[in-house]
């Protein structure tokens, strides 16, 4: 009896929280990362090319620095607060991201890690096929220190269990491992795995039922180009729009405009809501009424702006080093987990030997 009304109390709950999550053009959004490839050579790839008449080519598309782990920050929480390394960061947890948007509205979330043996893993690697570096959930302290949301920080591996279960958060952010990414790799294993990965998913009606797909990459390889790189919209929601080009212009913060606009969020008052860089999606924005700039000159993308994690900017990133040991001032934020991983480092080292 207890039991049964345990359970009919949690249909309620969840039949409340599903009356909340209608978006406007999509019910899911799925974005992927892949890594470090200038556009042309991105564009160069027959796998990418393969996926094109599939949906919506964004060719105006931009990272927002270098190097990588800025850029995941960014896409997650509107800002890089001048971090220009791929150090190990803990950033406060008075700092939002687009996980207190979502929650706000009962909308449900999870990032997928490719490798993260646990869920919640907090340390700088796994393997070196799992990089802390390219998963912004965890390097945000709002959700690292909160159990209730760091749960959602999964091995990717859960993805397919969601799937089968019908439990396709509304907001999904997937990273590949090291290998699959094209970090350690080249473009071409990223888009060969990339073809194995997705044309499964891209079928699955339990998986693709008013979602819409998002494929980028990161940052370029090269940092003295302008940082556009090579963007896919996939998923039933372009269905429409299959085998076109939006040369609108777009950055990583438009992740975040996009997923407002759609479910009427409000913003994080950061970049995502500056107009310049926070473009909506174009097969949204005509749906939500958003009005995007015609942008012909587009910022480059390429330098750093600075930030509390680095006050005094710097004339060029540092290159995508995985030292865990890092002299700026995040050091100050950082210090304890930053020891800890080097703890760990040396048991790890000691049990080796
Ligand atoms: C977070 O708290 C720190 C320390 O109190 C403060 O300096 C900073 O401005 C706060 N940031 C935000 C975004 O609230
Ligand atoms: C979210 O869910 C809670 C509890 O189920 C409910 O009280 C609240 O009104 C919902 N919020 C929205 C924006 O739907
Ligand atoms: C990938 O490269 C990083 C250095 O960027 C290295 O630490 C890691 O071990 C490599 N991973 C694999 C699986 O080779
Ligand atoms: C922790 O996360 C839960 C669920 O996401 C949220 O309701 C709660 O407000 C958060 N707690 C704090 C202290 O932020
Ligand atoms: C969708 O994917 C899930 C998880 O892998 C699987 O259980 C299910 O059979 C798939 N459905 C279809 C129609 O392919
Ligand atoms: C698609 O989502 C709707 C709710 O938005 C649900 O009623 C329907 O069962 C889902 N379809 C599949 C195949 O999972
Ligand atoms: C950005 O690209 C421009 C144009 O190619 C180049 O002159 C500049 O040095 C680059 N900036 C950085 C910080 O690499
Ligand atoms: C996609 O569009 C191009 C021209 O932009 C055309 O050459 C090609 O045949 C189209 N492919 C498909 C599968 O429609
Ligand atoms: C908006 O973005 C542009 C391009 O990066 C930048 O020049 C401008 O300073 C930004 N505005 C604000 C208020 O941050
Ligand atoms: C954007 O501006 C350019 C140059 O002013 C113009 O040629 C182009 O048609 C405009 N595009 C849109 C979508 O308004």
């Amino acid at each position: 009896m207890l039991f049964k009304s345990i359970v009919s109390l949690a249909l309620v709950a969840a039949a409340a929280a599903q009356t909340a999550i209608k978006g406007k053009v999509f019910d899911h959004i799925f974005i992927v990362f892949l890594e470090n490839t200038d556009y042309t050579l991105a564009a160069s790839d027959p796998a990418l090319q393969a996926f094109i008449s599939q949906g919506v080519l964004l060719d105006k598309y931009y990272g927002v620095t270098h190097p990588s782990e800025p850029n995941y920050i960014a896409a997650a929480g509107g800002d890089y607060f001048g971090m220009n390394d791929d150090a190990f960061y803990a950033i406060p947890s008075n700092y939002t991201t687009i996980v207190d948007l979502l929650e706000k509205k009962n909308l449900t979330w999870k990032a997928y890690q490719e490798d993260a043996p646990t869920a919640c893993y907090r340390d700088f690697q796994n393997n070196g096929l799992y990089f802390r570096k390219h998963n912004p959930f965890i390097i945000y302290d709002s959700i690292a220190t909160n159990a209730t949301r760091c749960a959602n920080v999964v091995p990717a591996t859960q993805l397919q269990t969601d799937i089968a279960a019908g439990n396709i958060p509304n907001y999904a952010f997937y990273t590949p491992n090291m290998i699959n990414d094209g970090h350690n790799t080249t473009v071409a294993d990223a888009s060969k795995w990339l073809t194995s990965f997705l044309p499964p998913l891209l079928s699955n009606k339990s998986f693709i039922n008013n979602t819409l797909v998002v494929i980028t990459f990161d940052e370029t390889e090269t940092y003295k180009i302008e940082n556009r790189v090579w963007t896919m919209l996939l998923g039933d929601v372009v269905a429409n729009f299959k085998n076109t080009t939006d040369s609108t212009f777009y950055t990583h913060y438009s992740l975040l405009s996009t997923v407002e606009s759609n479910w009427d969020l409000g913003n994080l008052g950061r970049q995502d809501a500056n107009a310049t860089v926070a473009n909506v999606f174009d097969v949204v924005a005509k749906s939500t009424g958003y009005t995007n700039q015609n942008i012909t000159n587009p910022p480059l993308m390429n330098g750093t702006e600075p930030g509390f994690l680095a006050p005094t900017p710097t004339a060029s990133p540092t290159s995508t080093s995985t030292s865990t040991s890092k002299p700026s001032s995040a050091d100050a934020l950082a210090a304890p987990k930053v020891m800890a991983a080097l703890a760990a480092l040396t048991g790890a080292f000691a049990a080796l030997i």
